[in-house]
């Protein structure tokens, strides 16, 4: 495989992460959209959260879960010191219908690795903990990374309360209904001072890897990214009544925009920009919608550029709303500038896992926000389909074990 520390013994021990995915192929499947639906606190992610519980004690690991909903499994040194943690870890929710990889591999491969190193017998000089993120998607409440967000105050605890889901709950109702507490939540410093370094092992969500054709791989960065609420206003009205002629009909204006966003886009070399999400009110066959609430993906490595093609998609989207007697308005939801991961940790770890390959991702993770506090890296692991965010999103058993090993690789090198 080229991977030094690939013996046999380790991809043996490494094969539950393989019955842990297992254990959990149930949990929050979507039978409209197909894949996997688990929003953060709804019942398909508390009964991940449950299933992490377990397979932490049952791998006699410590877990807190902080006042932010982030949890954290502590495996301690001697000692049992709680500080200059090597950390590992990912997310457990998901977007509507998406793979069964994207997060839960992170966090499957993290317990597994533990299982690695204690079948090598390795003892950690310093703590090792895995740690869960909840609502890394931002598929609920709108804001992605919002467990990573809060501890690192990249949001502010009031922002964070009023966010509201699809149905209008709060974070803060959700908040409470899982028995935390809105005045507790923000900034943890504390939290943050304990931990030395943040590896996140996450299922490639591109070709990077079937290209290179290599199993595993090391990030070098995140593209800058942000997500936009347009609201397209018109006059709600028959269908069958109102002519042709004159209409203000929010729909067509939010139509003719998610058109010039793509336009934009192709205008600026690397930028990807999406509309995936676009709710008319009220949204009946026979009614002309009155508004049209549609939200905005925008992605490039250099953030003044997507500054730009935000600014011309709004001016373009006011323009054509006019033209529809109607009128647009732009909110910006969350931004997030390109992240370069630790340059010296990656390489360590590219080395410490038989010379992985470096590679950028378009990927939001929570690794990303977690890069301005404390020395981060990420590991990919190839995905054969190159298909993410969908039911065909997919990763080999083999790779997986592979993806185990060297994260196993990679704590044993820093925690040793
Ligand atoms: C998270 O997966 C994102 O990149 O949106
Ligand atoms: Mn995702
Ligand atoms: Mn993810
Ligand atoms: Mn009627």
């Amino acid at each position: 495989t080229g991977y030094s520390n690939s013996a046999s013994a380790d991809l043996g021990a490494a094969r539950t992460v393989l019955s842990l995915m297992r254990s959990i192929e149930d949990i929050g499947r979507d039978r409209a959209r197909g894949g996997y639906s688990r929003p953060v606190y709804g019942s398909a992610e508390l009964e991940l959260r449950s299933w992490f519980l377990e397979a932490a004690a049952q791998r006699d690991l410590d877990v807190e879960t902080d006042r932010n909903g982030i949890m954290w499994a502590w495996w301690y040194a001697p000692g049992k010191q709680r500080r200059d943690a090597v950390v590992t870890g990912s997310h457990l929710d998901s977007v509507p219908g998406g793979g069964a990889y994207d997060g839960p591999l992170g966090v499957a491969s993290s317990l597994a690795a533990i299982d690695v190193l204690r079948d090598r017998g390795f003892v950690p000089s310093r703590p090792i903990v895995v740690a869960v993120f909840p609502e890394e998607e931002g598929s609920r409440f709108g804001v992605a990374c919002l467990g990573s967000r809060l501890l690192t105050g990249a949001i502010s605890p009031e922002r964070a309360l009023a966010l509201r889901d699809g149905e209008g709950v709060t974070f803060a109702q959700a908040l409470t209904t899982q028995g935390g507490r809105g005045d507790r939540i923000g900034a943890d410093r504390d939290m943050l001072a304990r931990i030395g370094i943040f590896l996140e092992l996450h299922v490639e969500q591109g070709r990077g890897l079937i290209d290179l054709g290599a199993p595993v791989g090391v990030a070098s960065s995140i593209l800058g990214h942000g997500r936009w609420r347009l609201s397209a206003h018109g006059q709600g009205n028959h269908a069958g009544t109102t002519l042709m002629a004159g209409r203000q009909d929010a729909m067509v204006a939010a139509a003719r925009t998610v058109v010039a966003v793509r336009e934009i886009a192709l205008e600026h070399s690397g930028a990807r920009a999406t509309v995936g999400r676009l709710q008319p009110i009220p949204g009946g066959t026979n009614v002309i919608a009155s508004r049209v609430d549609f939200w905005l993906d925008v992605r490039h490595a250099e953030d003044a550029v997507t500054a730009v093609i935000v600014e011309k998609i709004h001016a373009e989207a006011r323009r054509l709303a006019a033209e529809e007697g109607c009128t647009m308005d732009l909110v910006e939801e969350s931004v997030s500038g390109t992240v370069h991961f630790d340059a010296t940790l990656g390489l360590e770890l590219s080395v410490a896992t038989g010379g992985s390959p470096m590679l950028p991702t378009g990927a939001g993770h929570d690794a990303g926000v977690l890069a301005s506090e404390v020395p981060t890296a990420m590991l990919f692991v190839r995905n054969p389909t190159g298909i993410s965010h969908s039911p065909e999103e997919l990763c080999e058993d083999d790779d997986a074990r592979l993806g185990t090993v060297a994260l196993a690789d990679a704590l044993a090198h820093h925690a040793g």
